[in-house]
């Protein structure tokens, strides 16, 4: 693809939990050798500090000063911590991310990680193409319905030999799409030029596929 005036391409990739955004956005930046940044695990990381310290998650001047402190010793390698992976942390996350101070500790990190990429960056998230990166080239939203994405998600949990039903999934997962629904959380509003993508019916290489295509035929 071509880069105008020099400057890093930026694909912004956002939508729910479990929609598949993050192998999405892993794919395409090994496949275009581009950058790539998982948001969502700065919020988990945040998160998983403030239980550590065994502090409440939901006390928002907690959650402001571990989001600064956080930022201040900013080290990547504590994003691949695989305790950040669990559906505790990742409820724990969106607790914190409800705090506008919170998101405003963060942006900094994220925009420099877009801008200082050499060929491109891949951010997947809620609000990059929105907040962090409004002016990013191409802009994807990947979803799915509630029920596909817990039923993936169970499947997942089960392969790696985690014990939960699908119920208690689908459960924690439709509370968590409401904190983070616009409703609760105004800083979520989806961008309107956003490509939607629906993988209820997709495969991942299908999802590929598709994402491709927008990201060659952008004009
Ligand atoms: O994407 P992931 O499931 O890792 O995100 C965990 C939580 O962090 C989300 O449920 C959401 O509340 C929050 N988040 C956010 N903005 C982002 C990334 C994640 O609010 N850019």
């Amino acid at each position: 693809m071509m880069n105008d005036n020099q400057k890093p391409i930026i694909i912004a990739i956002d939508g729910p939990a479990a929609s598949g955004k993050g192998s999405l956005a892993k794919k395409l930046a090994k496949e275009l050798n581009y950058d790539f940044l998982d948001t969502g695990a700065l919020y988990r990381r945040v998160a998983l500090n403030i239980l550590d310290n065994g502090d409440d998650i939901n006390d928002e001047s907690i959650a402001v000063r571990a989001s600064l402190d956080f930022n201040e010793n900013l080290d990547v390698k504590t994003l691949e911590d695989e305790r950040l992976r669990s559906d505790t942390i990742g409820s724990a996350a969106s607790v914190v991310a409800q705090f506008g101070k919170v998101r405003q500790a963060l942006i900094d990190f994220q925009r420099n990680f877009g801008a200082k990429a050499s060929l491109g960056a891949v951010l997947d998230g809620r609000d990059i193409g929105t907040v962090i990166c409004p002016n990013a080239q191409i802009k994807l939203f990947i979803t799915a319905t509630a029920e596909k994405r817990a039923k993936r998600r169970h499947k997942e949990l089960q392969s790696r030999g985690i014990n939960a039903t699908y119920g208690d999934v689908l459960a924690e997962m439709q509370e968590r799409d409401e904190r983070d629904s616009v409703r609760l959380n105004p800083h979520l509003e989806p961008d309107h030029q956003v490509n939607i993508i629906d993988t209820s019916d997709m495969t991942p290489n299908e999802v590929m596929n598709v994402a491709l295509d927008i990201i060659n035929n952008r004009s």
